[in-house]
C-alpha cells in the first residue's frame, strides 16, 4: 500500500513547476546568474531572498523567457517557458508597468481578460486580489499597493499555475504590504504555485514555504526558514564574568567565537547547552544568557561577502 502511494505520488510530482538546470547568464563580466539548479514542486510557495544584485531578477527573467540562459535548461510544467506562457500557464507580477492611468480598475481586468481566449470573468480576478470594493477607482487614483494587487488581479486571468513575482512590494507601507500578502496568501492556498523574489527577510518568513538564499548568482542555502535559521546555526551565549581563561571555553566543543569584554563573555557555539554548563560550573559567571539567531543573523551570515 505505501509503495503504491509513494509511487502515484511520484508520478504526480514528476512534472515540476520549475525545472531548471545548470543556470548561466554574464553580462559582460558580471556574473549574474553563477550555476542555478532549481526544481520547483506544484503548490509551493517559494521566496528568492537576497541582497540588490545577488541574481534574483536574472534567474527570474529566465524562467519567464525573457532572456535566455548562456548555458542550462529551463522548463516550466516540462514546456518551455514561453510555450507555458502562451498555453496561460506562467502569470508574472513586475514591479513596473503594464497599467493605463486613464481605464479603471475593473476596466484593466476586462481589458486583459479580452486578450485570452480563455479568462476568468474579471469580478473574479478582483474578487481574489481583494480590489473588488475599488473596481471603479481609477487607475491612476490607486495607491501603490493596490496598483500592484491589480496588476496581481491581472496575473490571475489565466487562472495560472504558477505565478512569478519580483519584489513586489518595494516602496509599499507596512499597510500595503500586508493586504498585498494576504491577497496572494488566500489565493496560493487554493494550490497555486508561487516564486517570488524580494530582500525582505520578514515577508520570506512570513509568506513562504521555502527559501532559497541567493548570493553572487548562486544558491547558497534552501530550506525552510526554520531550516535556514538553523544553517547559520548556534546560539550565543552571554554571561558577566570577572575571571576567564578565554582559550579553555575556546576549546569547548561546538564554540566558534569568544569575546571577552569589560566584565562580559559572549560565545558564538552550536552547543550552548555545553558553554553554559562550562561557565556556571568551572567559573565564576552569573547572569546567564542564551539567545538563538533570528533569520537576519541567518540572511547576513550566508549572504555577506566574508563568506
Ligand atoms: N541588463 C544588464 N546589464 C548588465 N548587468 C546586469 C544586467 N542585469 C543585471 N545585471 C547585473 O547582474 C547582477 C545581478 O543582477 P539582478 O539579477 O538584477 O540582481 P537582483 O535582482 O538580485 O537584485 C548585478 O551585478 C547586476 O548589476
Ligand atoms: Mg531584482
Amino acid at each position: 500500500m505505501s509503495q503504491l502511494l509513494t509511487s502515484t505520488t511520484s508520478t504526480a510530482t514528476d512534472l515540476y513547476a520549475v525545472d531548471a538546470e545548470g543556470l548561466y547568464k554574464s553580462f559582460g563580466k558580471a556574473k549574474a546568474v553563477n550555476g542555478i539548479d532549481l526544481r520547483i514542486k506544484p503548490g509551493e510557495i517559494v521566496a528568492f531572498l537576497g541582497p540588490n544584485g545577488a541574481g534574483k531578477t536574472t534567474t527570474i527573467d529566465m524562467l519567464l523567457g525573457l532572456s535566455k540562459p548562456d548555458q542550462g535548461s529551463v522548463t516550466v510544467y516540462g514546456k518551455s517557458p514561453r510555450q507555458a506562457i502562451a498555453h496561460g500557464q506562467v502569470s508574472a507580477v513586475m514591479q513596473t508597468g503594464g497599467l493605463l492611468k486613464d481605464l479603471t480598475v475593473r476596466e484593466t481586468v476586462e481589458l486583459t481578460a479580452s486578450l485570452f481566449a480563455e479568462a476568468r470573468p474579471a469580478e473574479e480576478c478582483l474578487e481574489r486580489a481583494g480590489i473588488k470594493d475599488i473596481g471603479d477607482r481609477l487607475v491612476v487614483k490607486c495607491s501603490g499597493g493596490q496598483q500592484q494587487r491589480l496588476r496581481f488581479a491581472m496575473a490571475l486571468v489565466s487562472d495560472p499555475g504558477l505565478l512569478i513575482l519580483d519584489e513586489p512590494t518595494t516602496g509599499m507601507d507596512v499597510e500595503g504590504r500586508r493586504d498585498f500578502w494576504n491577497a496572494i496568501h488566500t489565493d496560493a492556498r487554493r494550490g497555486r504555485t508561487v516564486i517570488f523574489a524580494t530582500h525582505y527577510l520578514d515577508e520570506a518568513d512570513a509568506y513562504a514555504d521555502r527559501i532559497i538564499l541567493v548570493r553572487r548568482g548562486q544558491i547558497v542555502a534552501d530550506g525552510t526558514s526554520a531550516e535556514i535559521k538553523a544553517l547559520a546555526s548556534g546560539r550565543t551565549v552571554k554571561a558577566s564574568v570577572s575571571d576567564l581563561e578565554q582559550t579553555a571555553v575556546a576549546a569547548l566543543p561546538g564554540v566558534d567565537e569568544v569575546e571577552l569584554r569589560a566584565g562580559m563573555v559572549t560565545v558564538h557555539t552550536k552547543d550552548s547547552d555545553a558553554v553554559a554548563r562550562y561557565l556556571l560550573n568551572h567559573t565564576d559567571a552569573h547572569d546567564l544568557e542564551i539567545t538563538s539567531h533570528n533569520l537576519e543573523d541567518a540572511f547576513l551570515a550566508l549572504t555577506s561577502d566574508e563568506n
